[in-house]
């Protein structure tokens, strides 16, 4: 018995597809909208081999008003939409601010547009720490205020943000959760889907599995002169499964309307802050392989140390992160490897 349909923008992405699996998993009925231009077709299939059900696919450019508008209304019996849809590259925003603002807030508004034009009530939106700016306290709670991030890929969510806050100040009638992710990692435990980096990965785990691989050569550890235990910096990764239910979780505390106020947002972490030497020493460990690194300067727009207090999202949206370093770590190897067929 279906729970009802929802549109899942950039759900051929990693985090997309994870979630989209686990929507399936909880009798939710899928219709993904995605570009491809971050992202693969087959995708669809390994979501099929996974949960049985193969969800609706329409390929779309959703910062073309034209075409987002045709979609939705195509679907406009979908009760919730979830929008993923964007570029995420933290670098490459830097180097091209425009084509980022563009294409990430055009997606957005075209897509809160169509949510009032066909009245899909639900919305949960893709955000990220990065709205936190460089912290001077941890753990970070969503009291925190937010500020002006160090590239135009995180500006980007705290604007799309702000946009969310009005327009749900103006239409009462609609919900808003955004999810503020810390880290992202991980795969899903049957090696079917993972992270799939366009070209050489900026990310760390994708990097350190690459180099395992053989496919790049050395990690450059960017920095070992913070105030650390070790010297390289903390972050609090997450598995992207444990990401992926609090999805559903958020879905479901909308579609119950058990939402204090319209517009409510959490962080997504597990509260346990890591550095880089723990994320290599721990890979080495779990998979017996010796990691090649190199410690060179410090990245332009890291921050030392960013972990979260997820307590909001465990007392609302009866919700936390269950998956340790291990599984993250064991499970993104296991993806790299069926990806690469070693
Ligand atoms: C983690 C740590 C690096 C690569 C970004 C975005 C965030 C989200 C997650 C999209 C840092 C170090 C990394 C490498 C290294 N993205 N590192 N060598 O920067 O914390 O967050 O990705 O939603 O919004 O800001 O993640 O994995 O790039 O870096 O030493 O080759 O690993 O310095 O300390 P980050 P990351």
């Amino acid at each position: 018995m279906s729970r009802g349909k929802v549109i899942v923008t950039g759900g051929c992405g990693y985090i997309g597809s994870h979630t989209t699996v686990e929507l399936i998993n909880n009798e939710f009925e899928v219709v993904i909208f995605d570009d491809l231009s971050n992202s693969k077709e087959f995708i669809i299939d390994r979501i099929y081999q996974i949960t049985g059900v193969k969800p609706i696919f329409e390929k779309v450019d959703l910062s073309n008003p034209i075409e987002a508008d045709m979609v939705y209304k195509k679907h406009s019996d979908a009760h919730s939409i979830i929008n993923f849809a964007a570029f995420k590259a933290v670098g490459e925003s830097v180097e091209k601010p425009i084509m980022y603002y563009k294409n990430n807030l055009y997606t957005l508004i075209n897509s809160i547009e169509a949510q009032k034009k066909y009245e899909i009530k639900n919305f949960i939106f893709s955000s990220s720490a990065t709205v936190y700016g460089n912290p001077d306290i941890l753990p970070i709670t969503e009291k925190f205020q937010t500020k002006r991030a160090f590239s135009p890929y995180g500006n980007g969510k705290k604007i799309a943000e702000e946009i969310l806050e009005d327009f749900n100040k103006a239409f009462s009638n609609f919900k808003t959760i955004s999810l503020r992710y810390f880290n992202p990692i991980g795969a899903h435990e049957s090696g079917l889907i993972g992270e799939l980096p366009n070209g050489v990965p900026n990310n760390l785990l994708p990097y350190v599995t690459q180099c395992a691989a053989g496919v790049l050569k050395e990690l450059q550890v960017f920095g070992d002169d913070y105030n650390t235990k070790d010297g390289t910096p903390i972050r609090d990764y997450i598995h992207v499964v444990d990401l992926a239910k609090a999805h559903v979780k958020a879905l479901e505390r909308m579609i119950l309307d058990n939402m204090e106020d319209n517009y409510e947002v959490y962080n997504l972490g597990t509260g346990k802050g890591v550095t880089v030497m723990d994320v290599i020493n721990t890979f080495e460990m779990v998979t017996n392989k010796k990691i090649n690194y190199k410690i060179t300067h410090r990245r332009k727009g890291d921050v030392q140390a960013l972990y979260a207090s997820s307590e909001k999202a465990k007392n609302n949206l009866d919700w936390e992160a269950q998956l340790s370093l291990k599984d993250m770590i064991e499970t993104s190897w296991n993806w790299e490897k069926s990806y690469r067929c070693i």
